[in-house]
């Protein structure tokens, strides 16, 4: 097979696929020279992502987005080596719009484009910023995703297991609404949870010691939902929410300690354990994986916290891995709401 020609210009990398707006140019090395994120706030007074409003949103802030970032950066669009942007999955109007202003940079410049996979793009993080060599076991953790992945190579990936109902920042931010905190619900539960008696209750642990590394936290979530409405009436005391939101955190942490014991048993080639997406932002999870890594002899790799939730750095960069093998895509693959690890197409 002939190798493709070294990538030796910069990346523009886009991402739209929920409620972050975000793009950044990275060199090809994978130095970050600007990136920007737009978290948008619209949602927030519903309580959760609205798609058409997301969609809108992202049409509105993307395009001054990516000027602001090319400006940073010092780069013109034909200084450019490729355009990566979430195609999948996701929401779909986002996407269109990521993936489509993406597709019209490259074909203006001339450029390669490469259609990246979100999950990829989170999968491939651990490589930019500790260099994680391939095999890896991949703890995907956000508020739309909850698997266990065999991460063999760029597009060569083995589902372990995963949710068998709500993901784990669905878990979250469902118990942040319980107890009346903002959404996103995840780092204000941790926040309020550094203050409470994680030992007050003793709430199950679904899943624990189960075979495989299937999660599930429809039960954890119903057992919160009742330890809440057994408390007095009215504004819940700051001091009775932060028990719940402790005894909640704990419980998620020894899952994952456990179903990450589990997926390593089933995956004895990997070098170590990579925690992913916005959960992994979480001090308590990480400090359970990280047990759990370090009983099994293998590192523990978490990206830095800007890095964990939604962002086009990990965007680019998973378009840089796939630019060094070759691997663009065409003008017209079409974005895609749902799209599995397992069913990407790889080196
Ligand atoms: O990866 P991400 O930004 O978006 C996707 O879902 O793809 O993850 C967002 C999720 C939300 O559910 C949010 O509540 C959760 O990650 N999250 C956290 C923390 N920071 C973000 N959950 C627990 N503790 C945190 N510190
Ligand atoms: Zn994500």
């Amino acid at each position: 097979m002939e190798s493709p020609p070294p990538l030796n210009r910069p990346v523009l990398g886009i991402e739209t696929s929920c409620d972050e707006t975000a793009a950044a140019v990275l060199a090809p090395d994978g130095a970050v020279l600007a990136e920007a994120v737009l978290s948008q706030v619209e949602h927030a007074r519903f309580g959760g992502v609205v798609p058409e409003v997301a969609a809108r949103a992202h049409l509105h802030h993307l395009p001054g987005l990516v000027r602001d970032v090319m400006a940073r950066a010092g780069v013109a669009m034909a200084d450019l080596g490729g355009v990566a942007a979430s195609t999948g999955p996701g929401l779909i109007g986002g996407l269109i719009v990521g993936s489509g202003l993406g597709k019209g940079v490259a074909l203006a410049a001339g450029l390669p484009f490469v259609a990246v996979n979100h999950l990829e793009a989170h999968a491939l993080t651990a490589r930019l910023t500790d260099g994680t060599a391939f095999p890896y076991l991949l703890l995907l953790v956000s508020g739309g995703h909850c698997q266990c992945v065999a991460v063999d190579g760029v597009g060569r990936y083995r589902r372990l297991g995963g949710t068998v109902d709500d993901a784990v920042g669905e878990a979250f931010d469902k118990v942040g609404k319980l107890l009346g905190l903002p959404w996103p619900g995840g780092p204000h539960v941790e926040r309020l949870a550094a203050g409470g008696d994680p030992a007050r209750h003793a709430f199950p642990r679904p899943m624990l010691r189960r075979p495989g590394c299937d999660f599930s936290f429809s039960g954890l979530k119903t057992a919160v939902a009742q330890a809440v409405a057994r408390l007095p009436g009215g504004a819940l005391p700051r001091a009775e929410a932060a028990d719940v939101a402790a005894g909640f955190q704990a419980a998620v942490a020894d899952v994952m300690a456990d179903r990450a014991a589990h997926a390593l048993a089933l995956m004895p080639e990997a070098v170590a354990l990579v925690a992913a997406g916005g959960v992994a932002a979480n001090g308590a999870v990480r400090a359970a994986l990280a047990g759990a890594a370090a009983r099994h002899g293998v590192a523990m790799v978490a990206p830095p916290l800007r890095l964990c939730g939604d962002n086009a750095v990990m965007v680019a960069w998973a378009g840089i891995e796939r630019l060094r093998l070759g691997l663009a895509d065409p003008l017209d693959t079409a974005p895609r709401p749902r799209w599995p690890l397992d069913a990407m197409r790889g080196a």
